[in-house]
C-alpha cells in the first residue's frame, strides 16, 4: 500500500442532463434550490449566474438583509457542546494586552474563558458535518458546485473579539447570524504577516470600507483580500468557505493516484544494473541510476480519464475526521425498500456524491454511470429522492440492492429529514 501524501488541512465534470432535471419543487423542508437565472434576496437581488459573473472570484459583495429571518444554525451552547468533541475541529483565539494566542481545541466547558472575559473568539470548523441544521445553510450556496464548497465554520466572540486582520486564500461568505460585527476590508497588495504570532495577522492593515453587519446580513469575500471583523457585543457568525487546492497538492494527490492504478508490471519493475563496475567511492550515488529512473519516469502515462477519476475520487473523498453512522439495528432490503417507499431517502449530512460524464463518486469511492445514471445523477443534485421518485426510479433492478447497501454503511438516511 503505497503512502498517500497529507492533504492539505481542512479551513470543500457534469453530465448532460436535460433541464428539467435541474429543477424540481421546492424541498420538503421549505428549501428550493436556486435557479441560476432567477434574482435571489440571498444575493442581494441578483441571480446567482449575474452573482458568478460579476463578483465570485473577482470583488467583494455586501449584502444587507440576505437572510433575514435566518436564526443561527445552533445557539451558543450547542456550539460549546460541538468544542467540547475530539472529532471535530475547533480553536480558540485571545487577543489580551495586544498579545494573540491561539488554542486548539477540544475544550471542556470550564477551558473557555468567561463570558464576561472580553475579546475571546471561539472557531468551530465542519459544524455541517455535525448538524443537520447547518447543512442545511449549506445547501443555500449549492449554485456553485460541491467540488468546491468546503464547509460551515461557525465563531462565537465575545465584546471585541476577533481573529486580527487577515486574508484568506479561499472564497467565504461571512453571515452574521447573532449580534453585530463590525467588517473592515482592503483590497491591498501587501500581504506581508507579522513574524512569530501563532496566527496570520496583518503587519500593515489598510482598509478601504468598513460595515457594521447585523443578523441576517452576509459579507462575500474572494481570496486575498485583507479583512477584520470585531464583535460589538456577543455575536455569532457563519463562515461558507470554499476548496482550492494549491497546484501541488492537486499534483502530489495525482501521482500517487496514478501509481495506485499503475499496471502491477510497470510498478514491480526493479532497478537492475548487470553493467555496474566495482566502485573505489562507494559512498557515491551511480550517475546510470539517475538515468534509469529517468527511463521509468519517461513510461507514465494519463489521459483525460485518469484525470476526471482521480478529481472524482478526491473531491468526494470524506474528511479524514469523518467516522460514518450506520443504523444500530438495519432493516432488510425488502423492509428498507417498504420504508423508502413511503418516506424516501437522503444523502447522510457527511456524504459526498459527485458524478461526471463517466462515473459517479460516492465517499472516494468510483463506479460507473451508464446504468445508474438517472437515478443517481438525481439523488446527487438534490441529496435525496422523495417517496414518489423512489418508487418511480426503484424501476432499475440494481438500485435498490446498491441503496441499501449504502444505507447499511449509514451513507444515506431513510426519510426525508433527519
Ligand atoms: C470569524 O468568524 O471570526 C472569522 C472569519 C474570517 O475572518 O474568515
Ligand atoms: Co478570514
Amino acid at each position: 500500500m503505497l503512502k498517500r501524501p497529507n492533504a492539505e488541512p481542512a479551513s470543500p465534470g457534469s453530465a448532460r442532463i436535460s433541464s428539467h432535471q435541474l429543477f424540481h419543487p421546492p424541498l420538503a423542508n421549505g428549501l428550493a434550490p436556486l435557479a441560476p437565472d432567477v434574482p435571489t434576496a440571498m444575493l442581494g437581488n441578483l441571480s446567482p449566474a449575474q452573482f458568478m459573473r460579476r463578483y465570485w472570484q473577482k470583488k467583494p459583495l455586501l449584502i444587507r438583509g440576505a437572510l433575514p429571518a435566518l436564526a443561527s444554525p445552533l445557539t451558543r451552547d450547542e456550539l460549546f457542546e460541538l468544542a467540547d468533541r475530539d472529532v471535530v475541529e475547533s480553536r480558540l483565539i485571545t487577543h489580551v494586552r495586544n498579545k494573540w494566542a491561539l488554542e486548539h481545541g477540544p475544550f471542556a466547558p470550564d477551558e473557555l474563558p468567561s463570558l464576561k472575559q472580553r475579546a475571546w473568539t471561539l472557531l468551530v470548523q465542519g459544524v455541517d458535518l455535525h448538524d443537520e441544521r447547518a447543512r442545511m445553510l449549506l445547501e443555500r450556496f449549492r449554485f456553485i458546485p460541491d467540488a468546491r464548497l468546503d464547509d460551515l465554520m461557525i465563531s462565537y466572540a465575545t465584546d471585541g473579539g476577533g481573529v486580527g486582520p487577515h486574508f484568506d486564500s479561499y472564497d467565504v461568505f461571512l453571515l452574521q447570524v447573532h449580534g453585530k460585527r463590525l467588517w473592515r476590508i482592503g483590497a491591498q497588495r501587501d500581504l506581508s504577516l507579522k513574524p512569530d504570532l501563532p496566527l496570520k495577522v496583518l503587519q500593515h492593515f489598510e482598509p478601504d470600507a468598513e460595515w457594521l453587519l447585523e443578523p441576517g446580513d452576509m459579507l462575500y469575500l474572494p481570496p486575498h483580500i485583507a479583512h477584520d471583523g470585531i464583535a460589538q457585543g456577543e455575536c455569532m457568525t457563519c463562515s461558507i468557505g470554499f476548496r482550492a487546492p494549491t497546484a501541488g497538492e492537486l499534483t502530489a494527490q495525482f501521482l500517487y493516484h496514478l501509481a495506485e492504478k499503475q499496471d502491477a508490471n510497470v510498478s514491480t519493475e526493479r532497478y537492475r544494473d548487470p553493467q555496474q563496475p566495482a566502485v573505489a567511492r562507494p559512498a557515491e550515488v551511480p550517475a546510470a541510476l539517475v538515468g534509469k529512473m529517468g527511463a521509468i519516469l519517461a513510461k507514465i502515462r494519463w489521459n483525460d480519464g485518469d484525470i476526471a477519476s482521480f478529481l472524482g475520487a478526491y473531491l468526494s473523498e470524506p474528511k479524514p475526521t469523518v467516522v460514518f453512522d450506520p443504523p444500530k439495528r438495519p432493516l432488510d432490503e425488502i423492509r428498507f425498500i417498504r420504508q423508502a417507499a413511503k418516506t424516501g431517502i437522503r444523502l447522510d449530512r457527511k456524504s459526498v456524491l459527485l458524478y461526471d460524464r463517466r462515473a459517479y463518486y460516492l465517499n472516494g469511492e468510483e463506479n460507473t454511470l451508464p446504468g445508474a445514471k438517472s437515478w443517481v445523477v438525481e439523488l446527487a443534485d438534490r441529496r435525496r429522492l422523495s417517496a414518489k421518485r423512489f418508487v418511480t426510479l426503484s424501476r432499475h433492478p440494481s438500485m435498490t440492492a446498491r441503496l441499501h447497501e449504502w444505507y447499511c454503511a449509514g451513507w444515506i438516511q431513510v426519510g426525508e429529514l433527519g
